[in-house]
């Protein structure tokens, strides 16, 4: 089979069993090109909870599956890679937070989504990279105990002085490994590029850049602006993707430390496997008990209701 049967075939597949495809933005192009909706984890779960399909299959990592699972119970959701996972996701148990609760029982407890749903079931309030600073502004309580990035937690600490924000050594392990040295021989190679960063990156790099946000929110900001040339401190697939959707402007990558192998782990043919094991039990689905998720969606659901 080539790369365009099995596209063919996953377009007709996924009509005839009502499958609704979501892919994170760090998928490859043949992964995006397949999609219904391509988007960062923010737009992901929204999108999920939107679709009337009765079937999802997620190109991301285990919690974007799982948190499309807490928003959609009564749809089946399946990974396309069942080892696609986030290392981050997994660096805390609830035990670990639950004792760091008792020591400052004061502090609200903010999880990034990047986080397990057994996490989410023991934290306050749930942010994304898209809707962090303005989540934890619009909280009542000015005590924060941040998990587990300790980048972005830094990144909205900076942007909400006012705000007493714990952070944890924890955080994303791709992002983390690009440094300012890395920043400054980028720029030396293209003195004329803008730098856009994940706030998952260290301060040190943040503090150089010329733009900060999500992977939705560099996106926008790099087709928006009058610049013809970027540098891209966040996966390297956001590079692929802005190179085809804006073809008279130039995308470097910062860093080619900048590669998330679990997110690359998704190929078309996985796609492809999971529509036909939907109904056979061969593909990945997500399981979950109404408690995991009634507990796990306390978090989100605070999300939604400050406005995320
Ligand atoms: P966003 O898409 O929310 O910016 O998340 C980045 C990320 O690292 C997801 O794994
Ligand atoms: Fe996790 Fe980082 Fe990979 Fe995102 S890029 S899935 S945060 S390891």
């Amino acid at each position: 089979m080539t790369i365009k049967d099995v596209t063919e075939e996953i377009l007709k597949l996924k009509k005839e069993k009502d499958v609704y495809i979501l892919a994170h933005s760090y998928q490859g192009r043949e992964i995006a090109e397949i999609a219904d909706f391509v988007g960062d984890s923010y737009m992901l779960s929204v999108n999920a909870q939107k679709t009337p399909a009765k079937n999802i299959i997620m190109c991301g990592v285990h919690f974007m599956a799982e948190t499309a699972k807490i928003l959609s119970p009564d749809k089946r959701v399946f990974l396309a890679n069942s080892l696609a996972g986030c290392p981050m996701a997994e660096q805390f148990t609830p035990a670990d937070i639950i004792k760091m609760k008792e020591a400052e029982p004061d502090r609200a407890v903010v999880a990034y989504i990047n986080t397990t749903a057994a996490l989410k079931a023991v934290c306050d309030v749930c942010v994304t990279s898209s809707t962090a600073d303005k989540i934890v502004s619009k909280m009542n309580n000015d005590k924060i105990l941040f998990i587990p990035d300790c980048n972005l937690g830094a990144y909205v600490q900076s942007m909400l002085p006012n705000k007493d924000i714990k952070l944890v050594k924890g955080g994303c392990p791709i992002h983390a490994f690009v440094n300012a040295a890395d920043v400054e021989t980028a720029k030396s190679l293209h003195p004329n590029a803008l730098v856009l960063v994940h706030p998952e990156c260290v301060p040190d790099v943040v503090k150089k850049a010329d733009y900060v946000g999500s992977t939705s929110g560099i996106m926008n900001f790099a087709k928006n602006s009058d610049a013809k040339e970027f540098l891209i401190g966040t996966e390297i697939s956001i590079v692929e993707h802005l190179q085809y959707e804006c073809p008279d402007k130039k995308f470097y990558i910062l860093s080619k430390k900048l590669i998330c192998s679990n997110m690359k782990a998704t190929t078309l043919v996985d796609v492809l496997n999971t529509i036909k094991g939907i109904d056979d039990g061969s593909a990945f689905e997500i399981k979950m008990t109404d408690e995991e998720i009634a507990k796990s969606r306390r978090c989100i659901d605070a999300m939604i209701a400050l406005g995320g």
